[in-house]
């Protein structure tokens, strides 16, 4: 058995730069949020434990990070008095522990696994006390410094507000992400004080405690980017959806206009699926092979099959069966469900619906808590009057059947098979299988009708009068 490993997570700071109500770890970030993608870089290491120190809105981060299956372990900091406080809370929670600790601040969202991985490897091969992950930056701007003496050996970190004119020049800087040899960090942890510029406790002065001290220069500089700001979370925005398009560039997916798009990591892709220009997909969703999606379309948390076509679509918690067509201008919302082939076109609203293989709704269409069934046309402007004032009620219309142009069916309503509705009905009672529906006015047709002479017309009621200049 290899040695054990522990990974602690940062997550109690305010993130006052942030100038938000809602904490920092939680800022959304890429189909996710901040502290979610650091400990997403983190699984591949299959760490024993999982710790994470949450102070500032303790509960609601909390609450966002606890999940089926993970064991996270929540230790509180309260007050936040520094990165170096932070990590003295684990002291009890990791009293017995005795392996690597990987410590990692909250807001570094870009680092890669194959970086961790490679950081324990070299911490543990240089038996060291402490590995500190280090970039050199061309604008080292508001990072801690890293200082090293001719053995390659750590001295200090010195946090950027903190430096002199002189050590300011140094680009070498802290990532924010050390692993540590805990029996030794826990010894020095006690000595911390603050006497730094922000009166805090900083994590960094116990790397200067400890020897051996050796730093691990990041390949990729942009891993170690922190999030201090929103111009900070936009870049990293950029830099994981580039990652997450690069991905699935090369799994097979076309994308017309790559820089347009923004995916979610939880989105798969088959293959020779066509992107075209801002196309978004948030959440889980899966896409199958041969999918045509965009231009313009924003797809979350649904499944289409293969060979589904969406053109300027909005399209929500939806089941698209093979080779359906969606747009342009249509909205699916929450629970629909299309089967095989389905049509749904122009500014076509569907709910909570299930609409059986080869419907097609083509035009002007609101289809709510529905059940129609296969090869069913809905005409043009078609209407589930499916709310009371009270409650929702149900629309079903059976097989085969054909909806007129411009009808109303007012729920609880139930259609039979084959039934045809004639174009403008309101329909509030039951049909039978293979019936023709009307409910509309007779059109009435007046013979050889004049307009009423000029003089008789004041005072008249006549339709026409309103029509007449005064
Ligand atoms: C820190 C480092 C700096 C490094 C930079 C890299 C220190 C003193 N400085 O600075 O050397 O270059 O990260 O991004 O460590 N936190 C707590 N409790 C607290 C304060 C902070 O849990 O009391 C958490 C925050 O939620 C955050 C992380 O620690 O996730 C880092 O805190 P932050 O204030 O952003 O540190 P930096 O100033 O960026
Ligand atoms: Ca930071």
């Amino acid at each position: 058995m290899g040695q054990m490993l522990a990974v602690a997570v940062l997550a109690a700071g305010k993130g006052t730069r942030m100038r938000s109500a809602h904490p920092k770890v939680l800022q959304p970030l890429a189909g996710a949020t901040l502290v979610d993608w650091v400990l997403q870089s983190c699984e591949p290491l299959n760490p024993q434990r999982w710790l994470v120190v949450v102070g500032h809105q303790a509960e609601r981060v909390q609450q966002h990070m606890q999940r089926d299956g993970q064991r996270l372990e929540f230790v509180l900091q309260q007050p936040q008095q520094g990165t170096g406080h932070s990590v003295q809370q684990l002291l009890q929670p990791l009293a017995d522990f005795t392996g690597t600790l990987l410590v990692l601040n909250g807001d570094v969202p870009l680092l890669r696994s194959t970086t961790l991985h490679r950081l324990v490897q070299h911490h543990r091969q240089s038996g060291s006390a402490v590995t500190v992950l280090t970039a050199c930056l061309e604008d080292p701007k508001g990072y801690g410094r890293v200082f090293c003496d001719d053995r390659q050996r750590v001295t200090a970190v010195v946090e950027d507000r903190d430096c002199t004119d002189e050590q300011r020049r140094n680009k070498r800087i802290n990532g924010g992400v050390y692993c540590f040899h805990w029996p030794s960090l826990s010894a020095v942890l006690p000595r911390l004080k603050a006497d730094n510029q922000q009166g805090e406790l900083y994590l960094t002065d116990a790397v200067g405690l400890l020897d051996p001290a050796t730093q691990l220069t990041v390949e990729d500089a942009t891993e170690i980017s922190g999030v201090n700001d929103r111009g900070q979370l936009a870049a990293c925005e950029q830099v994981l959806q580039q990652r997450l398009r690069q991905q699935w560039l090369a799994a097979g997916v076309s994308f017309l206009d790559p820089a347009s798009c923004s995916l979610s990591p939880g989105t798969r892709f088959g293959r020779d699926v066509v992107v075209a220009p801002q196309t978004h997909f948030r959440g889980a969703n899966s896409v199958g092979d041969g999918c045509r999606i965009g231009p313009g379309a924003l797809i979350e948390d649904s499944q289409l099959e293969a060979d589904v076509e969406v053109t300027f679509s909005v399209v929500r918690q939806a089941r698209l069966a093979r080779g359906c067509t969606v747009g342009p201008f249509a909205h699916l919302r929450p629970g629909t469900v299309l089967e095989e082939h389905c049509k749904v076109g122009n500014f076509v609203e569907v709910k909570n619906s299930q609409l059986g293989a080869d419907v097609k709704a083509g035009h002007l269409s609101y289809l709510g808590d529905a059940r129609l069934g296969r090869g069913v046309n809905v005409g043009a402007g078609t209407i589930t009057a499916n709310f009371d004032g009270i409650g929702k009620h149900p629309t079903t219309v059976g097989e085969g059947s054909s909806i007129g142009a411009n009808a109303v069916l007012v729920a609880p309503v139930t259609l039979g098979r084959d039934v045809t509705v004639a174009a403008g009905s309101t329909i509030t009672s039951d049909v039978t299988d293979d019936a023709l529906a009307i409910a509309r006015c007779r059109q009435v047709e007046k013979k050889a009708w004049h307009e009423p002479a000029a003089s008789h017309r004041s005072g008249s009621t006549s339709e026409t009068a309103a029509d007449q200049p005064s």
